[in-house]
């Protein structure tokens, strides 16, 4: 048995997709690279867009990790195969995979084309798929590995995000039927459903101070939740202290979803 009281991930190789904060902000993918790199592991910071990766890994550098930014866009299966190699390219093993890219959608079905709706599904869920499929024949190769897939409590409390809400209740099964299939290869299999957390995907939303406080005071907490929260709770599920924990949802959301709207 591993040391109880160490998280296990030194030397290990980690990539978390959507790794980069457009705004320059701290998303939930920036914040979990930073602190995985501040774990011990080799991060692959992966984005579409090379600047913000490239910004995540000045921050990890900044604390002393290691990482690398690569573009990759996760929906497609090429870019998602060539991300695997170059991480088993340059550290010769991946443990970890946060699978973190999602996009927001407002509204009900009424107002989805087809188009909208398969890019949503296409984004927040397929892509998570074409990763995994990927990343396990490489963590089986190196005995096993954890992958930490990106939710919302919005699939536990739709709020008309319709598209949104279906493609998180997605994933949270595709983890568990993902445990399931992998657990015979040590691979575990979680998940993280986010509440409101104030990052540039939630900026690009256009919240006003108001409906920031409103989200704010909706947490038993009464705090509003940071990037850096998910980041931990990312960290904790991909860790050695999170061996006998597989298939299941941890929701971090200072208490959003006990209470009614
Ligand atoms: N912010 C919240 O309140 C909140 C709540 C619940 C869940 N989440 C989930 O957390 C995750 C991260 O959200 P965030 O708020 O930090 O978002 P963000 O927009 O701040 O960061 C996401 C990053 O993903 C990148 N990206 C988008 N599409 C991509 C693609 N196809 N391939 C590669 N990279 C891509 C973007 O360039 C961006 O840098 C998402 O899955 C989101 O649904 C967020």
């Amino acid at each position: 048995m591993s040391d109880p009281f160490e998280l296990g991930l030194r030397d290990k190789v980690a990539i978390v997709t959507g790794a980069g904060s457009r705004s320059g902000g701290i998303g939930n993918g920036r914040a979990a690279a930073v602190l995985l790199a501040r774990a011990g592991a080799s991060v692959l910071a992966v984005d579409t867009d090379l600047e913000a990766a490239e910004a995540t890994v000045r921050m990890v550098s900044e604390a002393g990790g290691e990482a690398v930014a690569q573009v990759a866009d996760v929906t497609s299966e090429d870019d998602c195969a060539r991300m695997v190699a170059i991480a088993l390219e340059r550290w010769g093993r991946l443990d970890v995979l946060d699978n973190n890219v999602g996009i927001a959608s407002r509204g009900s079905v009424l107002d989805e084309t087809p188009e909208s709706w398969e890019h949503i599904l296409s984004v927040n869920v397929t892509s998570m798929a074409l990763t995994a499929k990927h990343a396990i024949p490489a963590m089986s190769a190196g005995g096993g590995g954890a992958i930490v897939n990106v939710a919302s409590i919005a699939a536990l409390r739709p709020r008309g995000l319709t598209a949104y809400s279906t493609s998180k209740g997605a994933v949270i099964a595709l983890t568990k039927a993902m445990a399931v299939d992998h657990g015979s290869d040590g691979i575990r299999v979680n998940c993280v459903a986010p509440g409101p957390v104030y990052t540039p995907m939630v900026q690009e939303m256009g919240l006003d101070e108001e409906e920031r406080e409103a989200r704010r005071t909706s947490s038993v907490l009464g705090l509003e939740g940071t990037g850096w929260d998910v980041g931990n709770a990312v960290v904790f599920l991909a860790s050695e202290r999170a061996r006998w924990i597989t298939g299941e949802m941890l929701v971090v959301d200072g208490g959003v979803t006990l209470r009614s709207p």
